[in-house]
């Protein structure tokens, strides 16, 4: 939600701002602007839109600074417009700042202090900078402190003052942000791809931190404005890796980066048939666990349904599956004995932060598995399962769902070793298969194979409503790729597990619903074959993804694309993918925004 930039030292901000924004557009992307100081004022450039439209209208301006605060919008208060973007200024216009986040108390704060002031716009972040002229006493760190200490929600939020020019001001509440080093020069933003392309060098800021940027450095101050000492990480992705190297958009180069990263989620994990991680469970310490709940969000959700048929057969622990936003409002039942593994790509989704801490609240141990190193998430939990994908840009989730459901495989057989349970076999043969995993996904997405799923969503093109259907593991995978179709080709679809459609759904199959069923698991094979017959029978036009080799399907159903057999319990993270292409390829032929689908964002930060 909401990216930010800042940046002080011997460039031209503007320029460092705006790369930094272009690399931050997956956050938010429905206005942005800058704010710089010149001749002693604050200069504020903003324009609803993409990015382009504030690149458009300051070209040719001459703008020049060396310090300046950026900011992509995704609209929570106030519509997308020029007047809503950020920054936002001060009623004297000496302050403006920008803010990811919800000020949840914005018009108490209104009312209480600010009652004669008039303001420009209907955000509730104009109110933090008009509180920052209000409370000014001369010094802006003082101000800052005064300002965070009546305001209530979650925040990231960037501030400059024009009568203090050689500093940024910067905190948080629940909202994401990462310093960069330089030398000379210091940078602060939502997300690391914004900084790779001129420091690797960064610091995490923790809640309620207060960090003041110059050109000779960051200082960290708690609140009482002590300096506090942080340690500095060195980031390994490159600059590469958060670019689109050559495809037409991230979602089909982060496709097609999945075997690589399969082989990145796997490496060093594996020895002589034992998954090792960076932690040690006793068999005490999961013995203990009578219960595992997975809470999550969207994809990362449907990874964790993925997750409890992968924790229960192999280390026979009950696991309950959880929406992150709906867990912690219904008094969940958990307690020392309960574990909780919490899933997310961005380790920032606030639901999924906040059952996380409800979790810890009620004395549970938290595993996370997650994408980013220095997340909320990842700093918050007792343990960490990384799933090393790498950058992941497009709106859409693919490798990060993929790499998921490889972390959960490695964490069933885990915790089924440290148990010490009575299934090497299936460990190892599942071990086996993960390492294949690469190697056959590499193989699969040929060409050939490409046309084929090109050519199925072309019949997609007109479609009203689609429906996936799958059973098992197979209904978990259609979930997600009903997911994937709706946010990127805004096709309506749903996910049926497709023994349950004919206690009410199948009377919205006719000869315009076309069906996808997921025909890879073989231990409901029959029963989704009947399934394929009753929608057959309505007419539907039936795509069955089938496992390579299935003589059996075709004579069915109208098309077949098959996925390379595997173990047929790790084959859900092949099924995946001919699912993220039908989805990516109707979503194009469709002509949609395929990184930046309309009204959504790639880390939600807001409840
Ligand atoms: C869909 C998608 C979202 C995310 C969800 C959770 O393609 O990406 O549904 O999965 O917003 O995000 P994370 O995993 O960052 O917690």
């Amino acid at each position: 939600m909401c990216g930010i930039v800042g940046y002080i030292g011997k460039r031209n901000a503007v320029d460092v701002m705006l790369q930094g924004l272009s690399k931050l557009e997956y956050r938010g992307y429905d206005s942005s602007g800058i704010a710089i100081v010149a001749g002693g004022d604050v200069l504020v450039n903003k324009a609803e839109g993409k990015l382009v439209n504030l690149q458009n209208k300051i070209d040719g301006m001459g703008l020049e600074s060396r310090i300046g605060i950026g900011h992509t919008r995704w609209a929570t208060h106030g519509r997308p417009s020029d007047y809503n973007a950020h920054p936002h200024t001060s009623q004297n216009g000496k302050f403006a700042v920008v803010h990811n986040g919800i000020v949840e108390n914005y018009l108490r704060l209104k009312e209480t202090y600010l009652a004669d002031e008039v303001f420009t716009s209907e955000t509730d972040t104009e109110v933090v900078a008009h509180l920052l002229e209000k409370f000014y006493n001369g010094s802006f760190e003082e101000t800052v402190i005064k300002v965070l200490d009546v305001l209530e929600g979650a925040y990231a939020l960037v501030m400059i003052c024009a009568d203090e020019p050689d500093k940024i001001i910067a905190c948080r509440k629940d909202s994401p942000m990462v310093l960069g080093v330089g030398d000379g020069e210091s940078f602060i933003a939502s997300d690391v791809p914004a900084l790779l392309a001129y420091t690797r060098e960064c610091m995490y800021i923790e809640q309620g931190e207060l960090c003041v940027l110059t050109q000779d450095g960051i200082t960290i101050k708690n609140h009482n404005l002590e300096v506090i000492e942080k340690e500095v990480h060195t980031i390994e992705w490159d600059a590469e890796a958060a670019e689109k190297d050559g495809y037409e958009h991230f979602m089909l180069k982060e496709i097609f980066e999945q075997p690589t990263v399969f082989k990145k989620t796997i490496a060093g994990r594996i020895h002589n048939n034992q998954v090792q991680f960076d932690f040690d469970l006793s068999e005490a310490q999961v013995n203990s666990w009578n219960k595992i709940y997975i809470v999550a969000c969207g994809t990362a959700y449907h990874a964790g349904l993925v997750g409890k048929t992968i924790i229960e057969k192999l280390a026979r622990i009950p696991v309950e599956v959880e929406i992150a936003s709906e867990f912690r409002y219904r008094e969940p039942m958990m307690d020392e004995h309960t574990l909780v593994i919490v899933i997310s790509q961005s380790g920032e989704t606030a639901d999924t932060v906040a059952a996380l801490r409800e979790a810890r609240n009620n004395g549970c141990k938290v595993l996370a598995i997650t994408n980013v190193v220095g997340s909320a998430i990842a700093r918050e939990s007792d343990y960490v399962v990384y799933i090393w994908a790498g950058p992941e840009i497009s709106v859409a989730s693919t490798k990060a769902y993929t790499t998921m459901l490889i972390a959960e495989y490695l964490l069933g057989v885990y915790l089924a070793q440290q148990k010490g349970m009575d299934n090497a076999e299936l460990r190892a043969d599942i071990l086996n298969s993960l390492q294949a995993l690469p190697e056959v996904a590499e193989k699969m997405l040929s060409e050939e194979y490409l046309a084929r799923i090109q050519s199925a969503a072309d019949s997609y093109k007109d479609a009203n409503d689609i429906f996936f259907i799958g059973r098992g593991l197979d209904w978990a995978i259609a979930l997600e790729g009903s997911l994937k179709l709706k946010e990127i080709s805004y096709i309506h679809a749903e996910a049926y597990a497709a023994g349950e459609l004919k206690h009410g759904t199948l009377a919205l199959v006719t000869d315009e619903t076309p069906v996808i069923a997921i025909c890879v698991q073989e231990s409901t094979y029959d029963k989704i074959a009947s399934n394929i017959k009753e929608v057959k029978a309505r007419e539907a036009n039936v795509l069955a993804i089938i496992n390579d080799g299935d003589e059996e399907t075709h004579k069915f159903v109208d098309e077949t694309i098959a996925i390379p057999r595997i173990h047929n319990f790790v084959a859900p993270v092949l099924a995946v993918i001919p699912l993220q292409l039908i989805s990516y390829y109707t979503a194009k032929v469709r002509g949609c925004e395929i990184d930046q689908p309309r009204n959504l964002a790639k880390s939600v930060t807001v409840e």
